[in-house]
């Protein structure tokens, strides 16, 4: 059998940093995030003889490519936990451009779960999956063991991941639906040089910041706040939380020791533009940043298409994509 998954990127508007346990990947905090629609992992699987192959973006990866490690680690890890023996090979590829400021991560672990799983278990939809004990959550959860955010992928709409009382009682669940609230996103990409320090590293660093503590102090608080804002779709309300929230983050990777900064001098420049254009012109678009120098620019369609009119005509080298929330991932069985 073989299979095709298409698994959305998320954009975390509740930032996830830092773990309790990186072994069990128990975060520090909940977090919440907003599933995209074409900004996609494509991911084809089928059984293969003797060992796993992969291939990325049409080049297959030598044994000893960093990619290759990663993605084979999970697959080994996935067979020894559930007990499959079949080999795979992977064909992936990414809709959006890479280092884009998008998790790849996310939508490419979830991919290669899902996908491995279908052939596995022999199931090309969800129902047949779940009747075979693997419920979107377990699969959403086994994702989340490959790349942390990847576990909210497998849901469309907005996602929210509640760390528990301990590492075995995590939850992920989907809050609102794709329906309830048709955001959209611009990424600007500000630059496109790949991020130095891997989410992996910087997650360990968190501790050593002094406005951890404080933080995570906050974050219950805050999500209330932002799923209120959300559950009434008001943009004035949880725009500035965003922002708030993803300066904080970027202040706690600032202050750790050895400090770390994802972005510089060209995203801060871009911040000042963005912020006195929006004021000038009565938009109501907010921005986040995750851990790379891009910048996501949330909001509505209207007000997106007033914008990317300004920003053709003040960064008119800028590239930048948009996408909006979508229904979350697709399998289909290839004949
Ligand atoms: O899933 P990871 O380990 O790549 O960490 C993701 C961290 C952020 O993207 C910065 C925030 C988030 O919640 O997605």
């Amino acid at each position: 059998m073989e299979i095709r998954v298409t698994v959305p990127t998320n954009i975390a508007l509740l930032k996830y940093w830092g773990k309790e346990d990186a072994e069990r990947q128990w975060p520090a905090n909940d977090s919440l995030s907003m599933t995209m629609n074409g900004w996609s992992s494509v991911t084809l699987v089928k059984e293969y003889v003797g060992t796993d192959r992969f291939i990325f973006r049409g080049e297959k990866l030598g044994q000893d490519d960093p990619k290759f490690l990663k993605l084979k680690k999970h697959l080994d890890f996935l067979r020894t936990k559930l007990g499959f023996t079949q080999f795979l090979a992977i064909n992936s590829h990414n809709t959006f451009p890479t280092a884009c400021g998008l998790a790849s991560s996310a939508s490419g672990m979830a991919a290669l779960t899902l996908g491995a799983l279908c052939v596995w278990l022999e199931a090309a939809d969800f129902a047949t999956l779940a009747a075979k004990g693997y419920t979107r959550e377990r699969i959403a959860h086994l994702s989340r063991l490959g790349s942390g955010s990847a576990g909210r992928s497998l849901w469309g709409g907005f996602v929210r991941w509640q760390k528990g009382a301990d590492a075995e009682s995590q939850v992920l669940e989907q809050v609102f639906d794709d329906k309830h609230w048709p955001l959209c996103n611009t990424v600007v990409m500000i630059d496109s040089e790949e991020k130095k320090t891997p989410s992996t590293d910087g997650h360990k660093l968190a501790w050593s910041s002094p406005l951890f503590l404080p933080r995570l102090a906050g974050m219950e608080n805050k999500m209330n706040k932002i799923l209120a804002a959300l559950q009434q779709k008001s943009l004035p309300l949880l725009g500035p939380m965003i922002e708030q929230e993803c300066l904080e983050m970027h202040a706690v990777m600032m202050s750790s020791q050895p400090p770390l900064f994802y972005f510089g001098e060209k995203t801060t420049r871009f911040l000042a533009w963005f912020r006195s254009m929006r004021e000038r012109n009565h938009l109501q678009l907010y921005f986040t940043i995750d851990a790379g120098a891009n910048v996501h620019i949330i909001g509505e369609k209207e007000d997106q298409i007033k914008f990317h009119e300004f920003l053709r005509n003040d960064y008119p080298s800028v590239e930048f994509i948009i996408d909006h929330v979508g229904s979350g991932p697709q399998i289909e069985e290839l004949v």
